[in-house]
């Protein structure tokens, strides 16, 4: 059902953990499943320094989001929130139909982090 690829990110997830001091988090579910996603951000000059996550969910889920952190990695704040479930789905090589929806978990959190990161900025500049 899932291709070598997808199966060796569910079993070697990449950037799995928290950060302790994170500048940003998201956090997104999936009402279809009870599933959930918590995405941890480090930025740094503009550019995602560190990443890392913590998953309650299925094996597609655990595949894609390791694979997120491996696309958002280094990228800028602006190429990150450009990250796409297609992009994720491509860079694993694909995932089965019933599946796609799983991706979705990794680039919204993705996005909600960085919403995070700059809720947190904007706060600090009108303080
Ligand atoms: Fe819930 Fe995959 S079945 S995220």
């Amino acid at each position: 059902m899932y291709n070598d690829n997808v199966i060796e990110h569910f079993l070697n997830p990449r950037n799995a953990g928290y950060i302790p001091d994170p500048d940003g988090i998201g956090l997104q579910g999936d009402p279809s499943c009870g599933d959930y996603l918590r995405i941890y951000i480090k930025v740094k000059k503009n550019r995602i320094a560190d990443i890392k996550f913590e998953i309650y969910g299925c094996p597609a889920a655990i595949a894609t989001s390791s694979a997120l952190t491996e696309l958002a990695k280094g990228k800028t704040i602006e190429e990150a929130l450009k990250i796409t479930d297609a992009d994720i789905i491509t860079f694993l090589g694909g995932i089965p139909d019933p599946k796609v929806h799983c991706s979705n978990l990794g680039a919204g959190a993705l996005q909600l982090a960085i919403q995070d990161y700059q809720d947190r900025i904007a706060f600090k500049n009108n303080k």
